[in-house]
């Protein structure tokens, strides 16, 4: 079952084609650099650079061997696409896309959550189609993103229950907004892993680490960012303890998702854990996950390959291929709107 899936759910814009798990070709455009200078990502820049890089996207994931090549286009049974959450005006860029194509080349449509699409990006493979692992539910699966941080038990395919989130910040826009307070530029979970790194990973300022307290599984990022927003007002000297200071911020967000998640396997029983969303890029994080899940004899699935931990289209058509798989499929293509607070 071959899909065209695309994903322009943020500053990203993306389009793969897929073949059950496998990936045929998947390209991704980032805005990045347009953003930087802004200290974030502007909605009315991003939607004019997905509308302006759209068709060419298209064509180079048909494309995956050169122009010359006859393309993937005729090999294509559905079209598949994110509907939410993310940008609004960001998302409807994809969606006209999407249905355009659709009614272009007969084809039906399939609407996936772009969360979903995190998940799966555990077990996207490359076009030979490895790594081979097969799932084994279910999982304890945790999404940390620019927009969201969750818990979410992957009880079967497409069947998820939420069990904790984020009240308020995300952990990726408070490592984002720590960095522009700064002054390191967007975005900035990179950024403090590299700076962190250079000091070992040291925490010498024990910020807050809110919530763990509470036995709930849900997050609250914001006090942790006042808190250190008030530490630099009134320690203006100390930025130039910049590195010291990225460390042991990115380590009170790093150990409030370590004790949580140590909450969530004790309280769910659940071992077998699936980390997904930009942040998972993080080595430090991924070695304290590793570490976690040695302790209860768990394991631990990422990203399978490091370009699939940010926005890619790859995990949409993948997600798609299940959904199709069961026949669900978009009713009403002129009815198709983004959905830009979609929950699992
Ligand atoms: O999943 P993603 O690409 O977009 C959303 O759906 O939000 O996640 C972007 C987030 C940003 O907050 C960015 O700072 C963070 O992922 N991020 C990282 C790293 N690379 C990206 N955070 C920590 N360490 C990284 N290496
Ligand atoms: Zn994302």
């Amino acid at each position: 079952m071959v899909i065209l899936a695309i994903d322009t759910s943020c500053d990203e814009t993306s389009v793969a084609i897929t073949n059950g798990r496998k990936i045929l070709s998947n390209v991704i455009y980032s805005q990045v650099l347009l953003h930087k200078k802004w200290g974030g990502v502007v909605p009315s820049i991003a939607k004019r650079a997905h509308e302006e890089r759209i068709n060419f996207v298209v064509e180079s994931a048909c494309h995956p061997r050169g122009g010359g090549d006859p393309g993937l286009l005729n090999s294509i049974d559905y079209i598949a696409v994110t509907q939410g959450p993310g940008l609004a005006v960001a998302l409807e860029v994809g969606i006209k896309k999407a249905k355009e194509l659709a009614k272009k080349y007969q084809k039906k449509l399939i609407s996936v959550n772009h969360l979903e699409g995190h998940i799966y990006s555990a077990f996207v493979q490359n076009s030979q189609g490895n790594p081979k692992s097969d799932f084994k539910f279910p999982y304890l699966a945790l999404i940390i993103s620019g927009g969201h941080t969750e818990f979410v038990i992957f009880e079967n395919h497409l069947k998820y229950k939420i069990i904790g989130q984020t009240l308020d910040d995300a952990a990726g826009e408070a490592l984002d907004k720590a960095a522009k307070l700064l002054g390191l530029g967007y975005p900035g979970g990179p950024v403090l892993e590299r700076l962190a790194y250079e000091v070992d990973n040291v925490d010498n300022h024990n910020f807050p680490r809110p919530m763990l307290r509470s036995k709930d599984l849900n997050f609250s990022f914001s006090g942790l960012k006042t808190s250190f927003y008030y530490f630099l007002k009134k320690n203006p000297n100390k930025t130039s303890e910049v590195k010291l200071l990225a460390s042991s911020f990115q380590e009170a967000v790093f150990d409030t998702l370590i004790k949580k998640t140590e909450m969530a396997i004790k309280q769910t029983g659940i071992n077998r854990l699936i980390i997904g969303g930009g942040v998972i890029a993080n080595s430090r994080l991924r070695n304290l996950m590793r570490a976690l899940v040695k302790k209860y004899h768990g394991e631990v699935l990422f990203p399978t390959y490091k370009y699939l931990t940010g926005d890619n289209a790859a995990m949409i058509g993948i997600v798609a291929g299940y959904k199709a798989g069961k026949g669900l499929f978009v009713k009403d293509d002129d009815q198709l709107d983004r959905v830009p607070r979609m929950s699992l």
